[in-house]
């Protein structure tokens, strides 16, 4: 009797730590197989972010909000009076300033800190999404955040969303991905998103703002909104965001697949 006892106990012990086995391997599976550069590209408020997110944490890679960095940029710039028409004060300016990513756990994904203080919730204000389009297109901006962003997907294992990542931070990434979504559904997700923060947020305010960035960001001399022509498009109007995810998860396997072998062609 005894010994039947040791021996479910011991049982259930090589399960359990089985089980452990095979829930790291699950979540690891993907940091183990070789790595690729994920770029996702669209006009504002396509869900860009959130699918970058949900992919990023499926995969185990570092999620990478391109756009948090020219809003940050955008805060200092209002904040010290940085007159952005002004090449000499922009370059002076960009000196002073120090981004980074941190990882916050309670939220799934990195925050960004400017010069040492947290302004991921501070950048979101409408005050800042009036002035982002006109600072992310001044080419010295540009030329600071893009080198930055280039480092970080050094190492690949990386998610990066924005405006043109696929076309001019990483032309040469594995996935790319290209969302739309119809205007009206983007003004009202993005409207009940600020109306959280802010319910005296008016819809029309809103609109112009979507409206007023896309013509900014599609238009800019440098590095303009654009598909690139290998990208792979989501209409995300009418898919529900499982439907969403599914579908990118798929094709991020598909090309980690192909990355993998490649590698393994080139070291036989
Ligand atoms: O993705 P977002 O709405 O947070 O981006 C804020 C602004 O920054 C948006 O108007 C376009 C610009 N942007 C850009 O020009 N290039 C990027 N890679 C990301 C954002």
């Amino acid at each position: 009797m005894l010994l039947q006892k040791k021996f479910y106990s011991y049982l259930r012990r090589e399960y359990f730590l089985l089980g452990q086995c095979l829930s790291f391997l699950h979540k690891h599976a993907y940091s183990i197989m070789r790595k690729i550069i994920i770029t996702i590209d669209g006009f504002s408020s396509c869900g860009k972010s959130t699918l970058a997110k949900q992919l990023a944490t499926k995969l185990n890679y570092v999620f990478i909000d391109s756009g948090a960095m020219y809003r940050a940029v955008t805060l200092y710039f209002l904040r010290n009076h940085v007159d952005w028409t002004n090449k000499d004060q922009v370059e002076e300016a960009l000196k002073l300033i120090d981004l980074k990513f941190e990882y916050n756990s309670e939220a799934g994904k990195s925050d960004i800190y400017l010069n040492e203080e947290n302004v991921e919730y501070v950048i979101r204000d409408l005050v800042v999404a009036e002035k982002v389009s006109e600072v992310a297109a001044v080419k010295e901006v540009r030329e600071y955040a893009v080198a930055a962003q280039q480092l970080m997907g050094k190492r690949k294992g990386i998610v990066m969303d924005g405006r043109d990542i696929g076309t001019a931070v990483f032309p040469d990434a594995e996935l790319k991905l290209f969302m739309t979504a119809d205007p009206l559904v983007r003004v009202e997700r993005r409207y009940k998103e600020l109306f959280e923060k802010n319910p005296l947020v008016q819809i029309d305010e809103v609109k112009h703002n979507i409206e007023m960035r896309d013509y900014i960001d599609s238009n800019r001399e440098f590095s303009p909104l654009r598909q690139a022509a290998d990208a792979i498009v989501i209409d995300n109007s009418f898919i529900s965001p499982d439907e969403q995810l599914k579908m990118a998860m798929d094709l991020a396997k598909e090309r980690i697949k192909m990355a993998q072998q490649v590698e393994q062609r080139q070291s036989s």
